[in-house]
């Protein structure tokens, strides 16, 4: 700390302040807390000004040994008890999601506090990791007790002899707070280093206009708003297309799911919870026309001058979809710190 003061600046001030919190400090005592043999490289999480602020819970810093440390605990079937790992449903290439199902994406969840599409788990990243290791994989710990590897990398990254699930779920956590997707063509416009086509800013004007009202929910930075709503898939209601009401067993809650993230959408196909939809054309089409009444359709979808759907001509849902396109970011999906290691 003290280093980093004097190289921050060499001000006269700062100088006295270091001179005079020397004498206070016991220097022994400063020694013996440094232990040698452990060096962990902090890692700060990068973000432009339009995602919200990024809160890290104190109890789990991130840094990059422990990142890794969750990299490979994703990628490992070691956690499962049936052959699967994490990145089994949840692939790179299709940023985080699976090309045959309605898993949710790996993406910017650290900005997120309700995970699943009906928002069963809520809280923090470590909330939902713990849920994924105890309860969705039943991981059997002694397994990872068992593995030098793992014993190793967690005395290095949590300073413990004995693996816990808990410390499973906060090596996840920090893999999951490394996967940021920051850098698609509509953030290189947002920061003016690049430009949209004709037709894609149409899209951005149409998504962002009450023309299109996408972006109510679908909010600019995250493209998701962390909240729930029933956009009119169904009329009626039941089984796994309650959505929310099938944990909070509230009717106010009928038909209504997690909004997504629209970050890397191309590469996330079926879409919906269901999967019902499989282009973005389907998907556009459905908010154009396709929208079914319900006692707990959100207002949105029915605000004056939307009655009857959008109204948007061929041209104008093709520009929307081309909008939608230039969210996807393959330096993401590429990234070396995510693949497999
Ligand atoms: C068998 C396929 C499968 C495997 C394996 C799998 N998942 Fe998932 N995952 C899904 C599906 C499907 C959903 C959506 C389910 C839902 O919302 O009810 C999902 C949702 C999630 C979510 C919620 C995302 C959000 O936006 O709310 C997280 C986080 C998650 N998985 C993490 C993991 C972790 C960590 C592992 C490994 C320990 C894992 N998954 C293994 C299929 C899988
Ligand atoms: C009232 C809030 C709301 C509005 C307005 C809204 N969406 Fe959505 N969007 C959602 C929710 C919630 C879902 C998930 C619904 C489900 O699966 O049942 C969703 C799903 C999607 C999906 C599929 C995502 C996936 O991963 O499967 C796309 C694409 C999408 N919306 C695009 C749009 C576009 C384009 C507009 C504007 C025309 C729009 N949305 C307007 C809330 C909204």
């Amino acid at each position: 700390m003290f280093l980093r003061l004097f190289k921050i600046t060499s001000c006269v001030f700062v100088t006295c302040v270091f001179f005079l919190s020397c004498k206070k400090e016991n220097p022994v005592k400063q020694n013996s807390e440094v232990t040698p043999s452990v060096s962990l490289t902090p890692y700060e999480i990068k973000y432009p000004y339009y995602f919200p602020k990024l809160i890290i819970p104190e109890n789990n810093p991130l840094t990059i040994e422990g990142i890794n440390l969750g990299r490979s605990l994703y990628y490992d079937t070691i956690l499962s008890n049936n052959g699967l790992s994490c990145s089994s449903c949840h692939n790179s290439t299709n940023a985080f999601t699976t090309y045959s199902s309605n898993s949710l994406a790996h993406i910017n969840l650290a900005w997120n506090s309700h995970f699943l599409w009906n928002g069963k788990i809520s809280g923090t990243m470590e909330d939902i990791m713990t849920f994924e290791v105890e309860d969705f994989f039943n991981t059997n710990i002694a397994k990872l007790n068992n593995s030098s590897f793992y014993k190793s990398e967690f005395k290095k990254v949590y300073k413990v002899d004995e693996i816990s699930s808990k410390n499973v779920a906060f090596a996840l956590s920090q893999f999951f707070r490394a996967m940021v997707s920051k850098n698609s063509l509509c953030d290189k416009f947002f920061l003016h280093t690049a430009n949209l086509t004709t037709s894609q800013m149409n899209g951005f004007n149409i998504f962002t206009t009450e023309r299109g009202d996408c972006f109510h929910c679908h909010s600019i930075g995250l493209f998701a708003d962390n909240s729930f709503h029933n956009i009119g898939l169904d009329s009626t209601f039941s089984g796994v297309n309650l959505g929310r009401y099938n944990f909070t067993l509230n009717k106010n809650d009928i038909g209504l799911f997690k909004t997504p993230t629209l970050r890397n959408i191309e590469l996330t196909a079926p879409y919906m919870h269901d999967g019902r939809f499989q282009t973005l054309e389907e998907v556009v089409e459905h908010y154009n026309s396709g929208v079914k009444h319900s006692l707990t359709l959100d207002p949105i979808m029915t605000k004056p001058g939307k009655l009857y759907g959008l109204g948007l001509s061929p041209i104008e849902k093709q520009d929307l979809v081309n909008f939608l396109k230039t969210l996807t970011d393959t330096s993401f999906t590429q990234n070396p710190m995510l693949q497999k290691p």
